[in-house]
C-alpha cells in the first residue's frame, strides 16, 4: 500500500539549471520592483518585516508546509529560494503570490536527493538573493505498508529524499548559512506515535532529530541555530492520500484541538524558530501537533 503517489522525480540536468537561473533575473528584478512599488497597487502582506535583506531557501516549497514556510518566511522579509523537484507551476504560482505581496522570491528545480542538483539550487538561490541566512529541509516523502508488504522501492525512495535529500540539504546549510542564520529541518510527531505502517517512514525522521542536535554542536561559535520541528497530522496529500475518511476521522479524534493541522499552523512555528526571538532554541525537536502526542 503506498499512501503518497507521487512519482520518482526526474534528474536535474545542467541545462535545466541554467535555464532556471536565466529565467529567475527577471523574476527577481520584478520582485524587487514590487517592492519598490509598494503603495502603488500591491497588497503589503509584511507583519514584521525583521529580516528585511536576509534570504531564505525551503527545499520542497511548491505546495503543502513547504510552500506555507516559504510564504510566510516571506512576509517576515526574507527573500525566499522555493525549490520543487516536478510541481514548477504550483512553484511559479508560489513565487507569484509572494511578489504580489511586496516580496522576493524565485523557483528552482532540484532533485533533493541528488548532491549535485542540491548544491547548484543553493548557487542559484546565493547568486539571486546574494547569501543564504535560513534553510529548512522540508521536501519529504511518505510511503506507508506493514513490514511484511513494504516494497524495496518505496523504502530507497524515502531513504533518498529524506534521509539523503535532506542529509545533502543540512550540509551545504552547514557550509553556506551566513554566521547568527538559522537551520531547520521538518521531523514528524510520528516518531513518538509510532503507529503500524509508519516504520520506514518514521525512521527517516526520527534521523532529523539527530542531524538537528548534532549539527547544532558541529556549528557552536556561529550562531546558527538548528533545529527539527515535528508536525503532527497535517492536511496535505502526503498525509491525507491513500486514506478513508474514517481513517481521517480517527487521527482527529486523538488530536485534544479536534481538528488536523494546516500547513500555516508549521509555518508559524518555523516563522518563530527563524526570528530574532527563536535564537535561544537550539539542537531541540519541536513538537507542533495540537496535542496527538
Ligand atoms: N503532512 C503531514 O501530516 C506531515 C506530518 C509530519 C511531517 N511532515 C513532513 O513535512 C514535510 C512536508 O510535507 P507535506 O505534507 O507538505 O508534503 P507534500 O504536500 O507532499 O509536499 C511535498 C513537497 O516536497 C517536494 N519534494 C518531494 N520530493 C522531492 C525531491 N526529491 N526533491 C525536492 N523536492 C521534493 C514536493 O515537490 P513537488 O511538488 O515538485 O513534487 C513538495 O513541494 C515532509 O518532510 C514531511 O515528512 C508532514
Amino acid at each position: 500500500m503506498s499512501s503518497n503517489q507521487d512519482h520518482h522525480p526526474p534528474r536535474l540536468a545542467r541545462r535545466d539549471l541554467l535555464v532556471a537561473a536565466a529565467s529567475i533575473v527577471p523574476a527577481v528584478v520584478a520582485g524587487g520592483a514590487l517592492a519598490q512599488s509598494a503603495g502603488t497597487g500591491a497588497a503589503p502582506l509584511a507583519v514584521d518585516r525583521h529580516a528585511d535583506g536576509k534570504a531564505a531557501l525551503v527545499t520542497g516549497s511548491s505546495r503543502g508546509i513547504g510552500a506555507a514556510i516559504a510564504r510566510r518566511l516571506a512576509r517576515d522579509g526574507f527573500r525566499v529560494t522555493v525549490n520543487y523537484v516536478r510541481s514548477q507551476a504550483r512553484a511559479e504560482e508560489v513565487v507569484r503570490e509572494i511578489e504580489t505581496g511586496g516580496g522576493q522570491a524565485i523557483a528552482v528545480q532540484a532533485d533533493v536527493s541528488d548532491a549535485d542538483a542540491v548544491r547548484r539550487l543553493f548557487d542559484v538561490g546565493e547568486a539571486a538573493f546574494g547569501g543564504v541566512d535560513v534553510v529548512v529541509a522540508n521536501a519529504g516523502v511518505m510511503r506507508l505498508a506493514p513490514f511484511g508488504e513494504m516494497a524495496d522501492g518505496d523504502f530507497q525512495h524515502m531513504i533518498g529524499v529524506n534521509m539523503q535529500g535532506s542529509f545533502n540539504t543540512l550540509r551545504e546549510a552547514a557550509r553556506r548559512v551566513r554566521d547568527g542564520g538559522r537551520i531547520v529541518t521538518l521531523s514528524s510527531s510520528i516518531t513518538r506515535l509510532r503507529t503500524a505502517t509508519y516504520g520506514p517512514y518514521a525512521a527517516t525522521k526520527a534521523a532529523q532529530d539527530i542531524y538537528a542536535s548534532v549539527l547544532a554542536k558541529e556549528l557552536a561559535g556561529r550562531m546558527i541555530s538548528v533545529n527539527a520541528v515535528a508536525p503532527g497530522v497535517v492536511d496535505t496529500p502526503l498525509f491525507t492520500d491513500g486514506k478513508t475518511p474514517q481513517q481521517i476521522e480517527g487521527f482527529v479524534q486523538r488530536t485534544p484541538h479536534r481538528r488536523l493541522g494546516e500547513p500555516e499552523d508549521i509555518a508559524n512555528v518555523v516563522s518563530a524558530l527563524c526570528g530574532p526571538d527563536g535564537d535561544w532554541i537550539n539542537g531541540e525537536v519541536v513538537y507542533a501537533n495540537g496535542g496527538i502526542v
